[in-house]
């Protein structure tokens, strides 16, 4: 594996490498399975600031499943939870806990989508299909991916109702002021020992994704415990893939702590987009969203390594944000601790300032703050 440095990293805004016989729009929601949709949905409006938007369930014919979706800029969430014993959803949820079962992605025409990935070897999840209602048509097709996660391709352009057939307007009394956030960044996956290649190679070929960058565990790794990564874009770089895998380390990596408490290969963060990271880590801060924190000693040196930004360092240290450069720019960047009670998921916010890159320079800061967390659970 080519083992790129961040210094003299050129990541472009577009990845020529791509191949663009998928064209993709961009992510048209993220779709969670959940124990309990309707509290979920309040978590993340009411902590996250995501607006209400649409609504599906017994009132709309549904018999055994409901979804509530929300929304922040171009950030869409559809929180589903089943309503009976049995089926596809209820088992999702006691394999893996709340996760997200569905990164729905946004294309021109998603029966050719299905087609040219299944071709390529995908495995079937369902075949194109047409959804319409008095505001238009939606065409779905889906292919599987990583552990039990799909890929839902999406084709609205004929579609113009306020979020998808099936679904009617959901307009509760209670609104919370948005945090700010714009859209989703990245979306990192974990997968089993070995298996990062497969995946990348599926990304690569099944979907003509190229890839921007690869950390091996010399690169991630802290005392005590190692992972690898790479990360797999598409043509216009609108959707990033990081890939991971746990390595061997003197304990246990916080790859193998997800694939675990997991049970199987799945997301483990999302990463999403702020103008302001001050701002919005402030308000989530103050609405109960806790975040991983480094030592008072990360910041004493930082700007040496990433030299002069912007922000002052004090609101930084304050928040507990981390900062890294590139060839480009710099990024601001912190991460939540889990927010399921299974250690597996989590929520990255970041602000780019020039930068195209992930963070390197935070890695080990950031995975030691993790092993606090996993000793304090007894996982580490
Ligand atoms: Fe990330």
């Amino acid at each position: 594996m080519s083992k790129l440095d961040n210094t003299s990293l050129k990541l472009p805004k577009e990845n020529p490498e791509a191949e663009d016989f998928l064209p993709l729009l961009g992510t048209d929601h993220v779709e969670l399975y959940v124990g309990n949709a309707k509290q979920a949905a309040y978590y993340y409006m009411a902590a996250w600031g995501f607006q209400p938007l649409a609504y599906a369930g017994l009132e709309t014919g549904l018999k055994d499943k409901v979804s509530y979706v929300v929304q922040q800029d171009k950030i869409r969430l559809v929180l589903t939870s089943p309503l009976k014993p049995g089926g596809e959803i209820n088992k999702h949820i006691e394999s893996h806990g709340d996760g997200v079962k569905v990164i729905a992605l946004g294309v021109d025409d998603a029966s050719k989508s299905h087609h040219e990935t299944t071709k390529r070897g995908a495995e079937n999840y369902f075949e194109p299909k047409s959804v319409e209602d008095k505001n238009g048509k939606v065409v779905l097709s889906g292919i599987h991916t990583y552990g039990e996660t799909v890929h839902v391709f999406v084709e609205r352009k004929n579609y113009n109702g306020v979020f998808m057939p099936g679904y009617r307007a959901w307009n509760p009394f209670y609104k919370a002021p948005n945090v700010g956030l714009k859209y989703i960044d990245h979306m990192v996956g974990n997968v089993g020992w070995n298996e990062m290649n497969k995946w990348c190679e599926f990304y690569a070929k099944v979907m003509g994704f190229a890839q921007l960058v690869s950390f091996d565990d010399k690169d991630i790794s802290t005392e005590y415990t190692a992972l690898m990564s790479k990360v797999m874009s598409n043509g216009n770089g609108r959707i990033k893939f990081p890939i991971n895998e746990p390595a061997d380390g003197r304990k246990k990596s916080q790859i193998e702590e997800y694939i675990e408490f997991y049970n199987g290969a799945g997301v483990q963060h999302m990463a999403l987009a702020t103008d302001n990271i001050i701002e919005t880590v402030t308000a989530l801060r103050n609405r109960g969203i806790e975040f991983l924190t480094v030592p008072a000693s990360y910041y004493e040196d930082v700007l040496d390594r990433v030299g002069e930004i912007d922000e002052d360092l004090a609101p930084l240290k304050e928040l507990g944000i981390l900062i890294d450069r590139d060839d480009e720019g710099y990024l601001l960047q912190i991460f939540t601790k889990p927010i399921l009670d299974r250690p597996t998921m989590f929520i990255e916010i970041i602000q780019r300032k020039g930068a195209k890159s992930f963070g390197k320079g935070n890695f080990k800061a950031l995975f030691e703050a993790i092993e606090r967390e996993q000793e304090s659970r007894g996982t580490l």
